[in-house]
């Protein structure tokens, strides 16, 4: 059987994610083809959606601007895409459509590779910047490696509280304000940004100052460019150890074939193709 895979979402013309999927189809040795379904604003969601159920797609990525809105659509939803709130990987089972969300747990796994002290002492205090989708899914999946103490702070507190009370028992979580958290800086050995805020082409914008920075610290960054945030720039000029997003873009595809084909394909000699591609 050849299989077909794709992504959904809007725009996606320069997705990373059939560069990544061919290429795990061809490790794999598995027959198949990983294909983009755009849906533009102007398309009804609803048919397209249709119409790719009935042309018997086997697995599909979700991103921006459906990860939500997919969820009503879905014949059944796992637990981490239920307490994301969000899908990026969906499995065909017989027609049947799961949900499922490889986006925390492939953050967390490409950070644990990088820094995996910070994973070995569970008391130490992880920061969370933003409260959206993203922030949802890594806090979830941070939570789940056994951390004590998460906080959360974003422009909006009401959003960073729906997130701390999200049920996860074990947890303690403060929510702050951005510019209470810059003044506490220095509590914190991981903080994490996961806004678009510094992304091109507003890379000179700076979600919360530095000053406070704590130079054993690491600050990461979901976005998938290397050092093109202020945010990782000022880090490393104090000193700071910093990680970015690539290697997320990478796990969470991993994870996501593993489900559609139960195949787990090493992704070790595609990091430095990927940070080529980056760059
Ligand atoms: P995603 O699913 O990628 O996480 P999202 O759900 O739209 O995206 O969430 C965006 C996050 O970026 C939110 O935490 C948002 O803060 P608010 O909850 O206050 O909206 C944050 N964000 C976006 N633009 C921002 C800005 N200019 N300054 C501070 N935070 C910003």
């Amino acid at each position: 059987m050849r299989l077909k895979l794709g992504l959904i979402g809007y725009p996606i013309q320069h997705s990373l994610s059939p560069w990544i999927h061919n290429r795990f189809l061809e490790k794999a040795g598995t027959d198949g083809q990983y294909s983009l379904f755009e849906i533009s604003p102007e398309d009804s969601f609803e048919k397209k959606l249709e119409h790719l159920k009935t042309s018997e797609i086997n697995g599909l990525n979700v991103t921006v601007p459906y990860k939500q809105q997919i969820i009503p659509y879905l014949d059944e939803l796992d637990w981490k895409a239920e307490m994301t709130g969000a899908v990026n990987t969906v499995v065909s089972n017989n027609g049947k459509w799961i949900g499922y969300n490889t986006d925390g747990t492939g953050y967390v796994r490409g950070l644990k590779e990088k820094y995996p002290s910070v994973f070995r002492d569970t008391s130490n205090r992880i920061l969370i910047l933003g409260a959206g989708g993203a922030a949802r899914g890594i806090y979830q999946a941070l939570a789940a490696e056994g951390f004590s103490r998460i906080d959360i702070a974003n422009r909006t507190p009401s959003s960073a509280e729906a997130i701390a009370q999200s049920g996860n028992g074990g947890v303690q979580t403060a929510v702050l304000g951005l510019h209470e958290a810059g003044e506490s800086l220095g509590h914190y050995s991981l903080i994490v940004q996961t806004t678009a805020v510094g992304m091109k082409p507003n890379a000179e914008e700076q979600i919360i100052s530095l000053e406070h920075l704590d130079a054993d610290s690491i600050v990461s960054d979901i976005i998938y460019q290397p050092l093109t945030t202020s945010l990782l720039q000022e880090a490393r000029r104090r000193g700071a150890s910093i990680h970015y997003g690539h290697t997320m873009l990478l796990y969470q595809a991993q994870y996501a074939f593993q489900l559609w084909t139960s195949e787990k394909v090493p992704i070790c000699d595609m990091e430095q193709q990927l940070k080529n591609v980056l760059e």
